[in-house]
Parts: C-alpha cells; structure tokens; sequence
C-alpha cells in the first residue's frame, strides 16, 4: 500500500467506541433470541476459510473479544503471509491494533472498556508501549493448513468470495458460488467430526439448502454437520467498529432442535461482547435474505438522494440542505442520504443484481424492474458528472490533464470493486484526456489492474494515464481537480467546520444542526456538568464531546490548496464529487469550484 507502509495508530481506534444508534421503536421490534437454551456444544476453535475484507476483519475482533481460538485459511500464500507480517494484506482503521493485539497476544495496549488504543503514537506497538505485555501466545493464527484447520474446528465460518457471475446462465446478474461450493467439498471431505458450518459470504436466499445438500452426501460415516446462516453487516473503512458494536447480529438456523442447538453454540460466542437483545436468531432464509434485503435499502437511499442531485444542480437547490431536512425526519433518519458519484463497494450492486434475478426466477418480474432501477440510477450519476466536466471544460478533454483525487470506492478503505473512479477514469481516458491518479491507500498495481479489468490494454492506458505519489504531483499543470473519494487529506475544512458537519449528520451529537450562516464558534456547545441535551432527548456526555473532538483533531495531513492552486493551468475546476469541501475557500483561491448537486457556475450566473 502506498505512503504508509508502517501505518500508525493514529487511524487507530479513536471514535470506535460511539455506536451506532438503535431507536426504542427498533429495540421494539427485535424478535427474542429463541430456543437458545438447547443442549449445544461450546465452541473453542473456530476456523474462518477465507481471509479478504471480510474473513480477516471478523475473525480478529472474534479472537480479540471472546475466549474462542481463530485461525484464518486461504488459498493464497502470499495473502496469509501478509496477515502473518507487520504489513497486512488489507487497510482498514484499527485492524493493524487488533491483530497485533489478537494475533500477537499483546493485551496492555487496549483500554479494555472502550476498546482505544492507551497510547497513540507511531509504529509497531510493541516498540512504542513500553508496558505492552505479550501473553503466552495469541489467540488468532493465519495459515494455508486449510485441511488441518477444518479437522480441529467446532466451527467454521465460510467467508469466501461470492462475485457475480461473468459467464453462462445468470451472467452479469446471479451469484457465482464456485468459491462456497469448492469450500463446501472441501469441509464434506476433511472432517472427521461434527461441525458448525456458518454461511456469512452474501449468498442468494436458499443457498444453505445446497449446502446442507453438498455436506451430507459426501460426509464420512457418522460425521453431523449443522449449517447456520450469519450474514456480516460491516462496511469497510468501519469494520472494526462495526464488528466490535454491530447494531445486530442475525443467525439464522433450521427450525429443528439440532438447528437451535448450532443457533446456541454461536450465540454464545457473540454473547461475549455483543449485548444479548442484539443477537437476533432466525429462520435459515429469512437471515440469507435480510443481509440482501438491508444493502438492497441502503443503495436505494443513495440512488434517491443522487436522483434529486441531479434536480438540485439545475433548479439552485442544495441537495445536503434537502438530504439533511429530510434526515431529520425520524421515520427516515440521515445516514446513506449522502449524494456522491454513484456507491460503489463490493455488495451494493451485486446484492442489487442478485435480488433482481431472484426476483426474475420467481416470475416477479415488476419486482425485478422495481430494484433493477437503482443501478440505472447509480450509472447514470456516474454518467451525469462525466457529462458535467465535459461540459464545464469547455466540451474538449482532449490533451487536458484531469487529477483524480481518490481511486478506492470511498474513504478508510484500500479496496476499489465497484469505485466509481474506474468508470470516470475510463469516461476521461476515452476523450482523450491525459489522467494523473493519486490515492492515499490504493496502490498502483490495483488502480492498473481495474482499469484494465474494465476495458483496454496496459501499454494503451500508460499513454494517458498516470498514478502519482502524491496529490500535489497528480495536480500539478492539471486544468481540472476531481476528488472522487472523500479521504480526509483532500479537505481544506478546519477542524471547527468539521464539527459542525458531524453534527449534522449524528444525531447523538448536540451541536446546532445549523450551518454556515452564523460565525462558526457560535454553533459549538459547551460541556455543562452533565453533559448536553441532544435532538434525540438522550445526553451527550461532556467525556463523549472531548472524544469526538480528539478524534476529529486527529493529525491528518491536509492539502494544501493554495500550492495546488499554484500549479494549476486557468481557468482552475475543482469538481467535488463528494461536497466535501469548503467551496467558499477555493473561489477565494481562484477556483472554479462544480460540485454534486448545486448549481452549477452557468446555472447561478443565469440567476438560477
Ligand atoms: C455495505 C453495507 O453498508 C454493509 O452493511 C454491508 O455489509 C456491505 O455493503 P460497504 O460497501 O463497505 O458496506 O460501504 P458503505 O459505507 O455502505 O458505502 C457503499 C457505497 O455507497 C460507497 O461507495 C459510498 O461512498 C457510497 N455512499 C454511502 C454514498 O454515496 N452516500 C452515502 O450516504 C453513503
């Protein structure tokens, strides 16, 4: 990964501890726990078999939080040889500490309650925290043993890829579960005992059943297995909080008393850092479909907010000061209303497909078009903004240099599926402009190996385009600025700003939700004794406030705008596709600033 090969903690696990917010109507409506009180075995060792952004992430907090030992198996050597190194295979805030912690049996480095860092500054731990203590051995191992692993588990998580389907029936649309079947043989062929299998890929609803299938016709004589359904909700870039304070864990098992005893051996694995009322147990296809069904929601949000953007830019509305209004209406809430340059990620659009050709299975074929919309939506925004630079530079990319700020699909994560950076990228290249690439986390040899993916050959695409060190170097004679993910280094906000922006969008928070019309001072509280009262009537506690400032304080090097400014050929754009800058300061600098819904430059001087 670039520019940060010994991270520091300082992406540590600040702010982890704030939880996400479950309404009392929400607590309402969980169902309880279920027949939890079975006879069922106690779980000791887990095997986790894949370790992407998923298995990896999981199975460390697993190992962290609970008494359970997990070890980790892949296919891929050099993968696990990473996860066994300082240097590991994925990116991901606060990871780094918990492996260390999980893997390497350091356990003063932690503050037990909050689970944050003791100490903050950079390098590896041990060598920095001079009263870390290393225990015996650690609970979480990496190895390519997979054989071994499964014959000494009571319990594995299969956590393999479940891409879409490139080819055959399904292609572009269904789930190709070549990876869970190979893993599924595999488990059939090895174990020896009883075990566990826990589904937590996404997989199509009824996948469990080819599951079961599989397992008890190659089982060896005598060998059980139970498969349950544990679908993972993190989102990259907050898997660590996510995972440490999910706001559900779902298990969905065979309504059979053997079912419910596997239910209950993973509840209580869960029940060692999940609160109780959050472990919800299911039916085995209701909990396949909910984990489709929630990112299914969650994309429609987003594509809601991108369809009025594009009303927003040309009617002079504002689509934060439209998404934050209608946020604060209870029944929608303001999270996934943030407009951008289209989702990306590994699920959205996969799960969105997969819900589709589920529903054109099932001859559901309105219900089909219904979820099949939201992907055009998504294209279309990516299309729209293409259009807009086109536009705005005077209809001729050609020969002109576009720096992309940001390649990974959004901000705190290395990964790139889906970025909707490829797809600009792509849109520039085939007008001719001359593209300079820098991301903070992704490396060159992901951004090449995307954009190849998507079309054209190596040789062709290094006329045209090149990845940077830094952000200055892409920006450098560049006559256009587009920032495609919001790393934190791309703003030019103070810290104070940035405040008033977390405030608007927790609601836990209780700064004024009012933005920009009054000196910025005047929005922020001060610490009372008990704390502040929030929009929601709950408190913000005067501790809760230091920490979200201390977070928020956290030394991220920022960009400095006005040396990019320097560089620049006139006229200068900056587009911010993620309105995550402060607009004011670049015109003060002499840019022309073009932002995701808000009127364009043309559109205002037209009195719009
Ligand atoms: C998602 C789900 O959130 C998670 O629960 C599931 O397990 C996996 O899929 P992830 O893809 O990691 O997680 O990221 P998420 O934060 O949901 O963002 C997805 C995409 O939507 C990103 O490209 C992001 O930039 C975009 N997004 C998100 C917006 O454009 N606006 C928003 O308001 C939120």
């Amino acid at each position: 990964m670039n520019g940060n090969a010994h991270p520091s903690i300082d992406h540590g696990l600040r702010g982890l501890k704030l939880e996400r917010s479950v309404t009392p109507a929400q607590l309402r409506l969980t169902r309880p726990i279920g027949k939890i009180h079975e006879d069922h075995v106690t779980v000791k060792k887990i095997t986790c078999l894949g370790s992407g952004f998923v298995g990896g992430p999981t199975s460390a907090v697993t190992a962290y939080k609970s008494n359970v030992e997990v070890t980790v198996v892949d296919i891929n050597e050099q993968r696990i040889h990473a996860w066994q190194s300082e240097h590991l295979p994925i990116y991901e805030p606060g990871l780094q500490e918990i492996v260390y912690a999980a893997r390497d049996g350091i356990t003063a480095a932690f503050d037990d309650h909050t689970s944050e860092p003791l100490l903050e500054s950079k390098g590896s731990l041990l060598s920095v925290i001079p009263s870390a203590r290393v225990s015996a051995r650690g609970k979480l191992f990496f190895s390519t043993e997979i054989e071994k692993a499964i014959e000494e588990a009571d319990l594995i998580f299969v956590c393999v890829n479940t891409p879409t389907k490139s080819t055959g029936v399904g292609k572009g649309a269904a789930a190709d579960l070549g990876f869970v079947e190979n893993a599924t043989r595999t488990i059939a062929r090895v174990a020896k005992t009883d075990k566990i299998v826990v589904e937590k890929s996404t997989v199509p609803c009824k996948t469990a059943e080819s599951i079961r299938a599989i397992l008890s016709e190659n089982a060896r004589p005598g060998v059980r297995f139970n498969v349950l359904s544990n679908p993972e909700f993190l989102a990259e870039g907050t898997a660590i909080r996510d995972l440490l304070h999910p706001d559900r864990v779902i298990i969905g098992s065979m309504p059979t008393a053997e079912g419910y005893s596997a239910a209950a051996s993973l509840v209580d694995v869960y029940s060692q850092w999940v609160p109780k009322e959050r472990i919800i147990t299911m039916n085995l296809w209701s909990s396949e479909l909910c984990k489709l069904a929630a990112n299914a929601m969650l994309a429609q949000r987003i594509s809601s907010v991108n369809a009025l953007s594009a009303i927003c830019e040309v009617t002079g509305a504002d689509v934060d000061e439209v998404s934050y209004a209608c946020g604060l209406d209870s029944r929608i809430g303001p999270q996934m209303l943030k407009a951008g340059p289209g989702f990306g990620g590994s699920c959205f659009q996969k799960d969105i497909f997969n819900i589709v050709y589920l529903s054109e299975s099932l001859n559901l074929n309105e219900v089909a078009d219904f979820w099949r919309v939201i992907i055009t939506m998504n294209e279309h925004q990516k299309d729209r903004f293409t259009r807009r630079i086109i536009s705005c530079l005077f209809n001729n990319l050609t020969n002109k240099r576009i720096a992309v700020l940001g390649f990974a699909f959004k901000k705190d994560t290395s990964d790139t599926r889906e970025s909707p950076a490829i797809t600009l990228v792509s849109n520039f290249v085939a007008e001719q402009a001359h593209v300079a690439i820098y991301d903070p986390k992704v490396t060159e040899q992901q951004i090449w190996r995307e954009l190849v993916d998507y079309g054209g050959s190596l040789e062709k695409l290094k006329l045209n385009v090149e990845v940077t060190q830094s952000a200055y170097a892409a920006c450098e004679g560049a006559d256009a600025v587009v920032v495609v993910t919001e790393w934190d280094e791309f703003s030019n906000k103070t810290k104070l700003d940035e405040q008033v922006v977390l405030s608007e969008i927790d609601p836990n928070q209780s700064i004024s939700p009012k933005r920009f019309d009054k000196p910025r001072e005047a929005h922020l509280p001060s610490p009372g004794k008990t704390g502040f009262e929030n929009k929601t009537g709950g408190v913000t506690t005067a501790r809760d406030f230091q920490l979200t400032v201390k977070s928020l304080a956290a030394e991220v090097g920022r960009l400095d705008w006005a040396r990019i400014a320097q560089g620049m050929r006139k006229p200068r754009f900056v587009f911010d596709g993620r309105n995550m800058l402060d607009h004011q300061k670049l015109e003060d600098l002499g840019f022309r600033v073009e932002a995701i819904g808000k009127a364009s430059r043309k559109a205002k001087e037209s009195g719009n």
